[in-house]
């Protein structure tokens, strides 16, 4: 072990003294579904039990993987690394570390793991938690020990980080390197890790639980998300939203609901009204141009049809299914499942280079049209075609002024107005916008070519 001296650990705790505590915390209240968030895994593993719930972590929730490693590392033997140790406890010596993390602040979530050492925290978590400002993020710590649990580990992180988010940890039986067994979380041990963190990742909210439990089908087989209850920013502030857009505020939904995977496909409709919905007549002139019918009236192409449509579809889905369930999303249910915990322009970022990867559109008439719903990635909580294919149409009245008046819990639009809101964007070049935020107006009986609709599905 080298010998340091009291000045020199003085003076390496003070220059790590940038500590989480700082910052004040700014993140919004959202809930912890995270597939969308940015997540860092960072952990300490001498003999990779740690290290094996932390691989654990990663596949179930993905995010960067870091192993911390020191710039001189401890003593292999078992012994000597208590003693070292615990000297480091009582002088509060903070080794440097040889990891460095690029822009922590790119990181939203951040799993901290580590085994239990002296019934405490390893004093490198302490050098990492103390030498990165984690302050407004989420931490949720994970630990392996010998079997007498975390000792004051989970304790000094939120010590160490009072303005964090700081979840509740995993804990589980690791090794016992005192009685040569190193590592022990492999094989069958191993699966049972694997069964045992899911859950906790579950129970914090940090993945949907399974899919089978979070999806739903119905009768004709449309299949459903179910979205969490939870707060989020709806509208934009940025210089390319719309004065309907703002202000950006903070709305919370108070209830979860199933939201449509898809965009009611004309199969669909047909299933449940008869007919395909292009024997409708339509508000423009756009489907008989040449080609335009045979381009889009297509079973697995989202129907276009009226908001006055929409209802009738809705009422006749229920009856068929004996209950009330299904209506069309408010349009704050509507943009909270589009950005899916984003705050950025779309639900997969800033950058608008990527939205031929998640949305059709920009096309024009004489060779476009609409496409099978489900063909290009969905956003983080499983939602296809958000931003692109077709317009939706939501259940709220519309104003462009809304914004500045609106509640912040469960809001559902103005009481009066003659045109309803559309979302999302569609397949049309003429669709100005296809960012999370746009917002769009029509008239009830308005019915198109790149329009369409989905569903909400509640509980009562
Ligand atoms: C220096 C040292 C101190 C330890 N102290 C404790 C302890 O106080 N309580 C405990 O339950 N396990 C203790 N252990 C055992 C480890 O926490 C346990 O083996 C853990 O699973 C190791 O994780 P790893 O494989 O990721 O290194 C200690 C191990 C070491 C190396």
């Amino acid at each position: 072990m080298k010998k340091i001296t009291n000045a020199a650990a003085m003076m390496i705790i003070i220059c790590l003294l940038s500590s989480c505590s700082q910052a004040q915390k700014t993140s919004v209240d959202t809930q912890h579904a995270t597939a969308n968030e940015k997540i860092l895994i960072v952990y300490l593993s001498r003999t990779n039990n740690t290290k094996a719930i932390a691989e654990i972590i990663q596949n179930n929730v993905g995010g960067d993987l870091v192993a911390i490693e020191l710039r001189n590392p401890y003593p292999a033997d078992y012994k000597e690394n208590v003693e070292q140790v615990s000297k480091e406890n009582e002088t509060g010596y903070l080794p440097p570390l040889k990891t460095k993390i690029d822009s922590i602040e790119k990181y939203d979530v951040i799993f901290v793991g580590f085994p239990t050492w002296g019934m405490k925290i390893p004093p490198p978590m302490k050098t990492f938690l103390k030498q990165y400002d984690l302050s407004g993020k989420t931490i949720i710590p994970f630990n392996t020990n010998a079997g007498y649990g975390v000792g004051s580990s989970f304790q000094t992180i939120k010590e160490l980080c009072p303005n964090s988010t700081i979840l509740e940890g995993f804990v589980m039986e690791g090794g016992k390197e005192k009685e040569g067994k190193l590592l022990v979380i492999q094989g069958k041990k191993r699966n049972e890790a694997e069964t045992e963190v899911k859950k906790w990742l579950e129970k914090i909210n940090i993945v949907t639980a399974s899919k089978e439990k979070n999806t739903a089908i119905n009768s004709i087989g449309m299949e459903f998300i179910n979205i969490p209850a939870g707060s989020f920013l709806m509208g934009a502030n940025d210089v390319k939203a719309y004065a309907s857009e703002k202000p950006q505020h903070k709305v919370t939904i108070n209830k979860p609901f199933y939201i449509a995977k898809h965009e009611v496909t004309q199969a669909q409709w047909e299933a449940v009204i008869g007919s395909n919905p292009y024997i409708l007549d339509r508000s423009n002139p756009y489907y008989n141009l040449p080609g335009m019918k045979k381009r889009i009236t297509k079973p697995e192409h989202p129907a276009t049809i009226s908001w006055n449509d929409a209802q009738a579809f809705i009422k006749k889905l229920n009856e068929k299914e004996g209950h009330n369930h299904y209506r069309l999303p408010t349009e704050a249910e509507w943009e909270y499942a589009a950005r899916a915990g984003t705050t950025t322009a779309y639900s997969f970022g800033d950058n608008s280079n990527k939205l031929d990867s998640y949305a059709w559109h920009g096309e024009d008439f004489a060779s476009g049209g609409t496409h099978p719903v489900g063909q290009k990635l969905p956003n983080a909580w499983g939602l296809f075609d958000v931003h692109g294919n077709v317009w939706e149409w939501v259940q709220d009245k519309y104003s462009d002024t809304y914004y500045a008046q609106s509640p912040d819990s469960d809001p559902n639009g103005p009481a009066n107005g003659n045109q309803y809101v559309v979302r999302g964007g569609s397949w049309h070049e003429t669709a100005t916008s296809w960012r999370s935020s746009f917002r769009k107006a029509y008239e009830a009986d308005y019915r198109g070519i790149s329009i369409g609709f989905r569903l909400v599905k509640t509980a009562d």
